[in-house]
């Protein structure tokens, strides 16, 4: 019903992933955004907006068609009952993570953070004259988890205000289970840590799996910022609208202040097409899910069989991190340069904290794929 197979063509789009290798035969595998179109509800309904003619300014808070359907997102995927007031509409997650950091530290508080992770994350402490702590990521059972007896470590300092969590974690794919969510939770509390939960993917869960709120947590729901957006799940991330779920009044208060002046409302197309995914476009998502599931086993299949390249598959996220430090690099000078000589341009992994992984987003179609493999194989 669906065509994830179609191979959009995205060269002269000005697209942040295709910019990057203008004019060379690198296929570009980098940047979180997918090559599927949006599905054709998102199409239509930003249509009907645009056919209306007015762009100007809108009330983020009081479109009501949006913050109800996130009410309903959050009830259908994750049992969350949230009541609309919670919802802070930001422009994009990262002014979300960015703005915690300023509405609930002081200068020179100690913000953990688990690495390797998403490079705005890694960034956003020194961005905000905090410093960040670093928490490893240690492989378990055949998966990749956070180092809860270092968190437990880390955030005994007096310093350490704020954890900022990234779950499910990009770039390893791992989703918290209920055990785990609960020692995060018992570890802030203890140790008066407030919880901003970055779970931008996590409506793209490919196990069996179900992923569990920050906010939606007894212990959390007063020292927790929960961030989400149709960004990832329904390719809509260049409209730039995104939300915080923040149930404690004073939290919310405090979090709106450190935004004012500095943070604009969100768009009416982004607005627009949130609601849309969030109503309309189950089946679509379902669909979407299936293919990525495919994509993802095929692809950790392959990169396994390459010689000194080993990939954990991703619980979660259409991206797959991959160990390069067994690889022979040749003539190459790292493992981005190995890559990008056989044609191929993933997201270097020095830029998420460890220089000898890359990752890979599979959110393409399959021929596109193949040709990646082919490349990497050869
Ligand atoms: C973990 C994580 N947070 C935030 C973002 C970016 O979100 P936004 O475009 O809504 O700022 C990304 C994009 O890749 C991400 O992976």
């Amino acid at each position: 019903m669906f065509n994830f197979d179609e191979r959009v063509d995205r060269s002269g789009t000005f697209s942040c992933k295709w910019e990057k290798y203008k004019g060379k035969d690198i296929l570009p595998m980098w940047i979180a955004d997918t090559e599927f179109k949006v599905a054709p509800a998102i199409q239509q309904a930003c249509h009907t907006q645009i056919e209306h003619g007015v762009l100007g300014y809108h009330l983020p808070a009081q479109y009501t068609p949006a913050n109800d359907a996130v009410v309903r997102w959050c009830k259908s995927q994750y049992n969350w009952d949230i009541q609309p007031s919670w919802i802070v509409w930001t422009p994009g997650v990262c002014p979300g993570f960015n703005v915690a950091i300023r509405a609930f530290c002081q200068a020179g508080d100690i913000v953990l953070i688990q690495t390797p992770n998403y490079p705005p994350i890694l960034a956003a402490p020194e961005f905000n004259d905090c410093t960040p702590v670093h928490i490893a990521t240690v492989e378990e059972n055949d998966g990749w988890m956070l180092d809860f007896a270092e968190l437990e470590a880390q955030a005994k300092d007096p310093k350490a205000k704020l954890f900022i969590m990234c779950n499910p974690m990009n770039p390893v794919g791992s989703v918290l289970s209920q055990a785990q969510l609960d020692r995060v939770a018992q570890i802030c509390a203890d140790n008066d840590v407030i919880l901003c939960s970055d779970e931008i993917h996590c409506d793209l869960i490919l196990d069996e799996l179900t992923h569990l709120p920050a906010g939606n947590h007894a212990q959390l729901q007063h020292r927790s910022i929960t961030l989400m957006a149709a960004n990832k799940t329904f390719n809509i991330a260049g409209l730039g609208t995104s939300f915080a779920i923040i149930p404690d009044t004073t939290l919310r208060n405090t979090f709106n202040a450190a935004a004012r002046g500095i943070v604009p409302w969100v768009n009416i197309l982004g607005l627009v097409a949130t609601q849309s995914a969030f109503t309309e476009c189950d089946d679509w998502h379902a669909a979407q899910r299936n293919y990525l599931i495919g994509n993802r086993d095929y692809l950790a299949k392959a990169i396994n069989a390459i010689e000194g390249l080993k990939a954990l598959p991703a619980p979660a996220t259409f991206l797959l991190w991959v160990d390069a430090s067994k690889l022979d690099l040749g003539t190459a000078k790292n493992v981005q340069d190995w890559c990008e000589s056989r044609g191929v341009g993933p997201s270097p992994g020095v830029d998420f904290g460890n220089e000898h992984f890359f990752r890979l987003n599979f959110g393409v179609s399959r021929d596109m794929l193949e040709e990646v493999v082919a490349r990497l194989s050869a």
